[in-house]
């Protein structure tokens, strides 16, 4: 059962190119939606007919409705019924007869929550108006705390992404990682004594002397590379949890405005963040379907797998005072 309180959140669900002219399926919080852009409004009506349960995405956007690709039935986008061919006597009672969605379109993503009069915000990052930015969206059959906690994980990148952001066979050394709460999650801030030993760092991070890790709710993972001058690159995450045990990832890069053109920096960086997703979605994969076997297995939380606790609680919207610090061997 997913809460009302959860329902009110905008929460996205796409980017806006993934939406052209024909409808699209979505989900939110594991519920099946049908997006569309009508003539006059973008709509986001449950991907459920009710006549006989036809998924409406399959069927034809006609001004600023959609009409059923089985019988007909044609529906606005607040979910009022309009049409039922073949019945002669149909009179449209301006009934809804199909849950509707708010819909708003920012910052080049799709956003919806349930309507509600509940103020909140759309997460957009502040540097979003400074940095040039590319987006990819794509997804992991696994846990949505195990696929946050993935990206904030230290750790497990000597070994699954030797050679990429860190190296396996390298001799480690001494961080100092702060935890601490943020409006609406929780942050890690790594200071390292060395340079991450990996290409991505020597392509782009000589001069990071900083990142931070950051979860928020209802589940929007950040990461930022510092060097004195400011953010040099970010990556956001929106995870959005689908049907089953599916979750659908966008991911948001922003890297700082420089002269190099722009293009150019993102073909060098994108084949090395390709494959690193890559290697965090087989894994991801495979200890969730073994997992899933495996009806008494528990994780073992150590006191190194540092954000793990935070992740469970952002993610429940428990937001509670917190600073404390770690020493990890990277
Ligand atoms: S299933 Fe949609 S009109 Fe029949
Ligand atoms: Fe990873």
């Amino acid at each position: 059962m997913i809460s009302e309180f959860k329902n009110s959140e905008w929460t996205v669900v796409t980017s806006s190119k993934e939406l052209k002219k024909t409808p699209i399926r979505v989900f939110f919080h594991d519920v099946p939606v049908v997006l569309f852009r009508g003539e006059n409004h973008l709509c986001a009506l449950k991907d459920q007919c009710p006549h006989r349960g036809a998924p409406l995405s399959m069927g034809q956007v006609c001004n600023d409705s959609i009409v059923c690709p089985y019988h007909g039935w044609k529906f606005n986008g607040a979910g009022e019924h309009l049409e039922m061919p073949g019945n002669p006597c149909f009179s449209k009672t301006k009934q809804d007869i199909v849950q509707s969605y708010e819909v708003a379109e920012e910052a080049g993503l799709i956003w919806l929550r349930l309507k509600s009069d509940c103020v909140s915000r759309r997460y957009i990052p502040q540097i979003h108006s400074n940095y040039s930015f590319y987006t990819v969206t794509t997804s992991i059959k696994a846990d949505i705390i195990d696929i946050s906690e993935n990206f904030l994980d230290a750790l497990h990148t000597h070994f699954v992404h030797s050679g990429i952001i860190r190296s396996r066979n390298k001799r480690r050394h001494n961080c100092a990682v702060t935890i601490t709460n943020v409006k609406d999650g929780y942050q890690a801030t790594y200071i390292e004594e060395n340079q991450q030993s990996g290409i991505i760092s020597q392509l782009f991070g000589k001069h990071i002397y900083k990142s931070v890790g950051r979860i928020r709710f209802p589940g929007i993972i950040e990461i930022e590379y510092y060097s004195s001058k400011g953010i040099e690159l970010s990556t956001v995450i929106y995870v959005n949890k689908e049907q089953g045990d599916k979750c659908k990832l966008i991911v948001r890069n922003y890297l700082k405005k420089q002269r190099i053109p722009f293009f150019m920096l993102v073909s060098v960086l994108f084949p090395f963040q390709y494959l690193a997703f890559k290697q965090d979605k087989l894994i991801l994969e495979e200890l969730h379907k073994s997992n899933k076997e495996d009806l008494l297995y528990k994780p073992i939380i150590t006191q190194y797998d540092v954000m793990r606790p935070y992740i469970e609680k952002a993610l429940r919207n428990e937001i509670c005072d917190v600073k404390v610090q770690h020493n990890l061997m990277l």
